[in-house]
């Protein structure tokens, strides 16, 4: 039915690359595949699939991260009907990836990392101080293995693009990065594996993240003058935090390159705005992302 290869090893990789002579384009991965994955134009594209333990904290969900391996296949193979192929899917061991051996407890870890400063710390990276090392690191090992032309990163992530593009610049890396538009459900809100944490009912609530970024969005469209960010986001904060079960954790109007945060924005000027919202459901709290690029 399909010939995706899959492959383990770099040792793998590297002899199948010897064979390809077209540009690589490359899509990372943790699997639990959705429709928001999966960006393709590429004549030979690689998926890796690897849950990446140093991005998640002592006592995170790293073992009960959504692994699907066999529907992930399978999902990959259905894409060739729509005319985008997948070559290789990756799936590295964690020993493949961390030769040195990984712990997740940072005082223990030992090997090389990489670390973006100025703009790791801050958003994302406040709730989890060692997320973007553990991406950064991973994504640079990853890079190494498959040497892409191209690496596509979903802007439902845009903190991730953020730093990875910083690390591409500062470490001269000969690739390109290409931000792919958030996917969103019917309901609008955005696609993420953690979401088959929730139920149905809390799914479809979850939907007012959304709406109310859209609200922002509009407030700043609609102004001819210089808005406080608070003119734009204290509405949102209030409809938000109002709702049963939901508690933004951080509602953020950002420089698109640098993070810093803006007090006021003007027409026509650029800024992410990006949230991250506690949701609580039988004693289990998950963080829900989403942004909007204002311009
Ligand atoms: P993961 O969460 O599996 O996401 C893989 C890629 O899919 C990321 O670039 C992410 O931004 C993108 N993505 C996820 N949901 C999306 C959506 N609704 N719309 C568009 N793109 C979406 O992000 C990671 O894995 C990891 O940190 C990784 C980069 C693989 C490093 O371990």
């Amino acid at each position: 039915m399909t010939d995706i290869k899959i492959i383990r090893t770099v040792k793998e990789l590297r002899s199948w690359k010897s064979t390809t002579s077209g540009s690589i384009g490359f899509v990372p991965t943790m699997g639990a595949l959705h429709k928001g994955h999966l960006s393709l134009d590429n004549p030979y594209t690689v998926v890796s699939i690897f849950v990446n333990p140093s991005q998640f904290a002592p006592g995170e969900d790293l073992d009960s991260y959504p692994r699907t391996f066999d529907q992930d296949y399978s999902i990959l193979s259905n894409l060739k009907i729509q005319n985008k192929t997948v070559s290789v899917i990756f799936a590295p061991t964690i020993s493949e990836m961390y030769p040195s051996g990984i712990d997740l407890d940072l005082t223990k870890q030992k090997g090389a990392f990489v670390t973006v400063l100025g703009v790791s710390e801050q958003l994302e990276g406040k709730t989890r101080p060692n997320f973007f090392r553990g991406v950064s690191t991973v994504v640079l090992k990853l890079f190494n293995a498959v040497q892409p032309q191209f690496a596509y990163f979903g802007q439902k992530d845009i903190q991730q693009t953020v730093v990875l593009k910083r690390m591409v610049k500062d470490l001269l890396l000969p690739l390109e990065i290409i931000v792919m538009p958030i996917v969103r459900e019917d309901s609008g809100l955005a696609l993420s594996s953690r979401n088959s944490y929730l139920s149905e009912s809390l799914r479809s609530r979850s939907s007012i993240i959304y709406e109310n970024l859209q609200e922002c969005e509009k407030i700043y469209q609609e102004s001819h003058n210089e808005l406080t960010k608070d003119e734009i986001v204290s509405r949102f904060i209030d409809l938000i935090n109002n709702e049963p079960d939901f508690q933004i954790d951080y509602i953020s109007l950002a420089n698109l390159e640098t993070l810093e945060e803006l007090s006021t924005i003007k027409p026509g000027q650029s800024a992410v705005l990006s949230t991250a919202v506690y949701v609580t459901e039988n004693n289990r709290t998950i963080r829900l992302l989403d942004n909007i690029i204002l311009n």
